[in-house]
């Protein structure tokens, strides 16, 4: 990565990082990759094209199980293990096959490859054997109060909770589903049964079943008295508990398993398990609030409903969505709060979002929760709902202009800067520039009070900014003259002096009108070389300074470089490139766009295909979802960038980029 990602410190997303457990030593996952047949795993999945195929090259062909198709783009490279689509682009390893295909987690993957290959996972070591260990005696022991709860509601002790479930209309059926339980109104109860059960005190303690009075007194049992929902992992073992009091004047409707070894609330979602089973290739998930809400939509027959336990939904929550579905739909209450609830989903969900990747987001009618919703109108009442579901860009648009009138140039002023700063949360440049696009049109349908709309209302140039975040650079038609210029011509392989980096700064001394709209791609562009870094920011520094009225010159830069210091770098740039400098000259501000685009590209290219080296290494010693997501994120950031830089078809319209917006 060197020095040079000093200036992008946030371009890699990292909200998907979340480390998962042990790493797995890099020569047991290079055996594993050896012994494991890519062609086998995917084979379970594909028909292979026996035309197309070559087994004796180990080379096959297939239609691609990520999209759907007539004849095969799928490759699978079986000697290097690896497969790619030509058609939709995925690409990848027999362990992120099994984690696409058949949504496991890398641990899951790796696990079942093992599995496979006949492999032994590796020796963990002692502390995390001891940790292993305790994780399972603590699974045991939850798993065991969840059958003392369930046979608790069976009982004869259990019929008030039993007529409580029959009044919220919840089928025998149900309860089985979700092994509702029944916690009874005594102090030890179960605290009793798992000692005969052999646990130990401290044990009860951490599996957040009974609780130790600070004062020394007798230990008692956390839930008492309460209708209890058991809460499962991924894997539908059972690892918390929430209980809900029958009185509605009891001190608090809900209580929670306290979090420990097994159970962090903002990992888990309430029937995670059964619901990624239910979804299918088109299907999605749905969000909601509590347990009644899940549990109620599918005795209605929507069995694809989680919920976050109690808590807003976090980065973690929405990565674990996002295993099981590229869309799905979080449902808020139609009142303030639920709006609240919703902005503040957007506002976790926007850095994260990719291509194809995103939320959508459903109000509920005033004052009702969607078992309320089903009680009253059945499963038609929330397919409702849900078909009315807005996408999420346009909750980013409502929850901006619902703030106010825009009836003056400030309110809109105001207006357009809110949407900017949304929009810019966005890191992947391709969504972000879509998503520029379309709030440009949004606002400008909305400014022209619904006429036709007029040609992009351009953006005041964007101050400079240095946040790491990559602004597409705009595209422009191709012409013969637009690519004889130097910065177009410059596609060599770059070298360690990146004389683009040197073409970019004279080019922007030159033609100083071109820094009023791209002062802030320059500013953010990775440069390898210190003095041009320096060069670059004193020449960006003079943009943010100079009066928008009065346009940037030439000799006024030189001028300003010449104070910073900076005059002899400059004197050293511009003997080098004289013969560049004098066609840089002559070009036309068209040209220079496009060159300047190109320019860019390069540089940013070279610096992700470097930092997507570095994170394959990373991933190959240290093989953690953590490492794996860094890797996938880096390196669908250097294929977007490399869609970029592909030449325009000139049979075809010159493609807008919409990423432009910002930039210009
Ligand atoms: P709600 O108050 O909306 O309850 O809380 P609910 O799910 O509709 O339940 P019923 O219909 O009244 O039985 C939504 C979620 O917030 C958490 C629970 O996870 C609940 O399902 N919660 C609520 C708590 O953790 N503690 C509470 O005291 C209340
Ligand atoms: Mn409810």
């Amino acid at each position: 990565m060197g020095g040079r990602s000093d200036a992008n410190p946030r371009r890699v997303c990292r909200a998907l990082c979340y480390a998962s457990g042990m790493s797995f030593p890099p020569s047991f996952l290079d055996e594993l990759r050896a012994r494991v047949s890519l062609v086998d795993v995917v084979g379970r999945h594909v028909q292979w094209d026996r035309r197309k195929s070559n087994p004796g090259r180990n080379d096959f062909w297939a239609c691609c199980p990520f999209h759907s198709e007539k004849t095969p783009s799928f490759h699978v490279d079986g000697r290097r293990g690896f497969y790619h689509c030509f058609g939709c682009g995925v690409k990848g390893d027999a362990v992120g096959f099994l984690m696409e295909t058949e949504r496991l987690s890398f641990r899951e993957a790796i696990e079942a490859l093992a599995q496979e290959a006949g492999m032994a996972l590796p020796a963990p070591s002692p502390q995390a054997r001891q940790a292993e260990q305790t994780r399972r005696t603590l699974h045991d022991l939850v798993e065991v109060a969840a059958k003392f709860f369930e046979a608790a509601l069976a009982a004869p002790g259990g019929a008030t909770a039993r007529d409580y479930i029959a009044r919220r209309g919840l089928t025998p059926e149900t309860v089985r589903r979700f092994r509702l339980g029944f916690a009874p109104a005594s102090r030890t109860a179960l605290r009793d049964h798992l000692a005969k059960a052999g646990a130990t005190p401290a044990e009860m303690a951490e599996a957040g079943l009974v609780i130790h009075p600070d004062d020394g007194g007798a230990p008692y049992d956390r839930f008492r008295d309460r209708l209890i929902f058991p809460i499962l992992d991924a894997r539908g073992r059972p690892i918390a508990f929430g209980g809900r009091a029958f009185s509605p004047d009891a001190q608090a409707k809900y209580l929670n398993s306290p979090e420990g070894p097994l159970f962090r609330k903002s990992g888990v979602l309430y029937n995670l398990a059964n619901a990624r089973r239910e979804v299918r290739a088109d299907d999605t998930l749905v969000v909601v609030e509590g347990y009644m809400d899940v549990i109620a939509l599918d005795q209605a027959g929507l069995r694809n409903a989680v919920a976050p336990l109690g808590t807003a939904l976090t980065e973690e929550h929405l990565a674990l969505l996002w295993r099981v579905t590229a869309e799905p739909i979080l449902c808020f209450d139609g009142d303030e709060a639920g709006q609240r609830a919703a902005r503040h989903a957007m506002a976790r969900a926007l850095p994260l979002l990719q291509p194809g990747r995103s939320l959508r987001v459903a109000f509920l009618p005033n004052g009702m929760d969607p078992d309320d919703l089903v009680r009253a109108q059945g499963r038609a009442g929330i397919d409702g709902v849900l078909t009315a579901a807005m996408p999420l860009a346009e909750m980013v648009w409502r929850s901006a202009i619902d703030a106010g009138p825009v009836d003056t140039p400030e309110r809109r002023a105001a207006l357009e800067k809110t949407l900017l700063q949304q929009v810019g949360g966005i890191a992947e440049p391709t969504v972000r520039g879509h998503y520029l696009a379309d709030m440009r049109d949004r606002l400008d349908r909305l400014f022209s009070r619904g006429g036709p709309p007029k040609p992009a209302q351009r953006a005041q140039p964007a101050r400079a900014r240095r946040d790491g975040r990559f602004a597409p650079p705009p595209d422009l038609p191709a012409s013969a003259g637009v690519r004889r210029h130097a910065l177009a011509r410059a596609d060599a392989p770059l070298t360690t002096t990146m004389p683009v980096e040197r073409l970019l700064v004279l080019t922007a001394l030159l033609h100083p009108e071109l820094l009023l709209t791209e002062a802030e791609a320059l500013a953010e562009c990775p440069f390898a070389d210190p003095e041009l870094d320096r060069l670059r920011n004193a020449l960006v520094a003079q943009i943010d300074q100079v009066d928008r009225n009065r346009r940037p010159d030439t000799a006024g830069l030189r001028a300003g470089l010449a104070r910073a210091g900076l005059g002899e770098a400059l004197d050293r740039l511009e003997r080098g490139l004289r013969r560049e400098a004098s066609n840089i000259a002559e070009d036309t501000l068209d040209e220079i766009r496009l060159g300047w685009k190109r320019g860019l590209c390069k540089i940013w290219e070279a610096t992700l295909e470097g930092e997507c080296r570095a994170a394959e290494r990373a991933l190959e010693s240290e093989m953690t979802d953590e490492s794996w997501s860094r890797f996938l994120a880096l390196r669908s950031q250097l294929e977007a960038m490399k869609r970029e830089m592909e030449p325009s078809d000139p049979l075809h319209e010159p493609q807008s980029t919409p990423g432009a917006a910002l930039a210009r």
